[in-house]
Order: structure tokens, then C-alpha cells, then sequence
């Protein structure tokens, strides 16, 4: 695992921080609530992809604050489980459901990825959005996806990308939470799911998402360092704000000098 010795994590600590970051306020201020590049426009895109029907089970893995699995239950009207890490995000998520008036459509539950606690061969469409990247276990990921689908069902994968090896300044934990130090060279998402028994039907480059996810999130940086020094915000302890500044800056000279990417794909389990 590329982690630097200094911190060194095991599995469940990765995905227990992961989640605790993706939980927190700094998460939500600097990313809205739509934790991936391409927002819920992108969510929707792959909905359209996988022609989603009414009445058809669609999984979420790593359903975060849950507002994919939301808005494709109000667009398509499918009944979406999200599974999520942490726990908090999962109440956090039933809350917004209640609130958007489409909880007898959308469920939250707390459940690994690697151990999805749902039945084999139960949905018409799996859906993951940047979260396959920060999996320690990302062959045992995709034998859940191939395990929990339909035949003939579709999974509909959103993820990071890289080209070269991951530059210093983005291999710390940070970077791993944020979902950079783990992101994977195209041909690598490709087999693991193709090893797990997917079969790949289509890739589509989303990089100019990721550029603009990475300048928003800049400027909200700026906006926060701007307000904290106006005391009219005052950050949480734990959010190392110069720290974020650096990733920032360094994701940007990686995404210029075409290291990190964002896909989007489709893969069909054929039987
Ligand atoms: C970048 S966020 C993406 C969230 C959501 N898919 C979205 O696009 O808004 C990554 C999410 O993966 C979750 N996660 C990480 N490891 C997980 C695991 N092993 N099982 C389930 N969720 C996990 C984190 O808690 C976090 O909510």
C-alpha cells in the first residue's frame, strides 16, 4: 500500500478516516455536498447511461451524504440503497431523504464495500462515484459489485485517474483521503473489473471535471482563509488549512501536466 512510513494505516483505519473526513463540516464547505467532480449532472449522465427505469434496485456504494442516490430517485424513480462507511453520513443522508420527500425511495445503510451487507444478484444497477479509488481492497470491491448485480445488470463507475507515479506532495494521508494518492491508471480500473468478471462497455474522459472541481475547491480555500481572518468563521482544529492550500496546489500542477484524470465508465456482468 503506498502510504509513507509516518502513516502507515492499516485497512480499517483508512476507511474509518476517509469516512470521518468525508463526514466532517470542512468536507461539506469545501465540496457542497456532491462529493465528485462532475457533481450530480455527472450522477445523472450515468443514470441516463444505464437507463434507468422506475421500480428498478439500484445500489450506492460509498453513498457519502447521499445526494446521488437522491437525485436519481427523484429523476428516475428507481429504489436506491446507498451503503455507506461512516455512520454519521448515513444519518446524515436519511435526514435528506426525509427532507426531499423521497425516503419510501431511498434508503441509507452503514456497510464496507468490500462486504456489502446485501443479497447476491438483487440490483438492476450498481453505482459508484469516487470512492473505488480509496478501497484497500479494490479486487475484493469488484467481486461485491460483480456478486450484488443482476445478470445483465450494469455498473456505472465514476473515478480518479493517473498517469505517472503519484507526485511526493500527494502521497501523504491527506492525499490518500482525498482520494488522490490510491486514484489508478485507467487500464487498472479496467482490470479489476474485468478480473472480477465485468465485462467494460464504455469509457468516457470527464477530466475538465476534475479541473473545475479542483478550482472551486481553490477558491473556497481562499474564502475560508479570508473569513477566518474576518472572524466570521472559525475553521475546526483539526482542518490544516495551509496543508489543504498545498494539496490543492499540487492536484492542480498534477491535473495541468495530465497526471490525474476522471473517468467515467459502464461494465455489465454478462451471467
Ligand atoms: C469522495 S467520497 C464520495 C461520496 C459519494 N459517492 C459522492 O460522490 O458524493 C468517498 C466516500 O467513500 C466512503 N468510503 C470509503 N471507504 C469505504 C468503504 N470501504 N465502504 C463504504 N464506503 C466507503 C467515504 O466514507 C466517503 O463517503
Amino acid at each position: 500500500m503506498p502510504m509513507d512510513t509516518e502513516h502507515r494505516l492499516d485497512a480499517t483505519e483508512i476507511k474509518a478516516c476517509c469516512a470521518l473526513t468525508y463526514q466532517s463540516d470542512a468536507a461539506r464547505l469545501l465540496l457542497g455536498d456532491s462529493f465528485h467532480p462532475g457533481g450530480i449532472r455527472l450522477t445523472e449522465h450515468l443514470g441516463a447511461l444505464l437507463h434507468l427505469e422506475p421500480g428498478q434496485r439500484v445500489l450506492d456504494v460509498a453513498s457519502g451524504q447521499g445526494r446521488s442516490a437522491i437525485a436519481l430517485a427523484q429523476r428516475y424513480s428507481c429504489q436506491v440503497l446507498g451503503i455507506e462507511y461512516g455512520a454519521e453520513a448515513v444519518q446524515q443522508a436519511t435526514q435528506a431523504a426525509v427532507e426531499a420527500n423521497i425516503a419510501h425511495l431511498v434508503t441509507f445503510q452503514q456497510g464496507d464495500a468490500e462486504h456489502l451487507p446485501v443479497p447476491d444478484n438483487h440490483f438492476d444497477a450498481v453505482i459508484c462515484e469516487c470512492a473505488f479509488c480509496t478501497f484497500p481492497d479494490k479486487t475484493t470491491a469488484a467481486a461485491e459489485f460483480q456478486r450484488v448485480l443482476k445478470p445483465a445488470g450494469q455498473l456505472g463507475l465514476s473515478d480518479l485517474t493517473r498517469t505517472d507515479e503519484i507526485p511526493e506532495d500527494l502521497q501523504g494521508l491527506l492525499a490518500w483521503i482525498a482520494c488522490i494518492a490510491d486514484a489508478q491508471p485507467v487500464d487498472a480500473y479496467v482490470r479489476y473489473l474485468t478480473e472480477a468478471g465485468l465485462t467494460i462497455t464504455m469509457l468516457e474522459n470527464h477530466d475538465a471535471a476534475l479541473q473545475e472541481m479542483v478550482q472551486q475547491i481553490q477558491g473556497k480555500l481562499l474564502g475560508a482563509e479570508l473569513l477566518q481572518r474576518l472572524q466570521k468563521i472559525k475553521l475546526p482544529a483539526s482542518f490544516d488549512l495551509e496543508q489543504a492550500k498545498k494539496l490543492a496546489r499540487a492536484a492542480k500542477a498534477a491535473i495541468q501536466a495530465n497526471t490525474f484524470g476522471y473517468i467515467a465508465l459502464l461494465a455489465s456482468k454478462v451471467n
